[in-house]
């Protein structure tokens, strides 16, 4: 079984393509997609670039040309749930695109009709997520991931998203991923570790961690794939 491994930019899966044994460089779709093998596994990974149409065509590929039946998804977060700190762990079990607004014909915020709104991910990788999170004595939670093509910094449009969606972390990729995976029949698992809390400092935070947090993330999910 082929795994796939996503993240949006470069610095969430760099702490992982270093790792790659027999690493080969593939050139497609104006990206880069990397296979090899990772704790012993055959995977293909790649870093979208930023935003829900880059991530949805990424996951495609993954899926599509490259032969994955998993996919992975490790990434930095802003958190909305107070008990998030920054470096904090959280999966994504419900991920929503929360910029889809067709309200004007009486649709509830985030909802497609005959495509929905909110999708759930795999429940035995956030199972096993579980049981790694145990078994390294780290804290991780699950919960709601709102996804929107914004970098949201302003506690006001976080109170909106957290009260529309209940939502507990905001990314720019998750759910799109999601969404592709579940028409395409393909469990997945979305990762991140919170670089800033979604406020009017968020920009200042994102820059300082960053780094930090995707290592966080990338090497839980290297933990994970060891036990896969
Ligand atoms: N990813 C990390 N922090 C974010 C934020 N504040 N908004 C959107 N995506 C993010």
């Amino acid at each position: 079984m082929k795994i796939a491994i996503l993240g949006a930019m470069r610095e969430e899966i760099e702490p992982l393509l270093t790792k790659i044994e027999n690493l080969t460089k593939h050139e497609y779709a104006s990206n880069i997609f990397y296979t090899g093998t990772l704790c012993g596994k055959e995977i293909a990974m790649a870093y979208s670039k930023i935003g829900k149409v880059n991530a949805a065509l990424t996951a495609t590929l993954l899926i599509e040309k490259f032969g994955c039946q998993k996919l992975l998804f490790s990434g930095v977060a802003g958190g909305i749930n107070e008990a998030l700190k920054i470096g904090d762990l959280i999966f994504g079990e419900k991920l929503v695109q929360h910029d889809v607004d067709i309200t004007a014909f009486g649709h509830p915020w985030g909802f497609i009709p005959e495509s929905g709104d909110f999708v759930e991910s795999d429940g035995e990788l956030n199972e096993l997520a579980k049981k790694v999170a145990s078994k390294m004595g780290v804290k991780i939670i699950g919960g709601t991931i709102a996804t929107g093509d914004q970098f949201i910094a302003s506690e006001e449009k976080k109170e909106w998203i957290k009260n529309t969606y209940k939502a507990d972390a905001l990314e720019m990729e998750g759910a799109s991923v999601g969404y592709v995976c579940k028409c395409l029949n393909v469990p997945f698992f979305v990762l991140r570790a919170i670089s800033d809390t979604a406020d009017m400092d968020a920009g200042f935070s994102f820059e300082e961690f960053l780094v930090s947090s995707a290592k966080v993330s990338a090497n839980f999910l290297e933990n994970m794939i060891d036990e896969l």
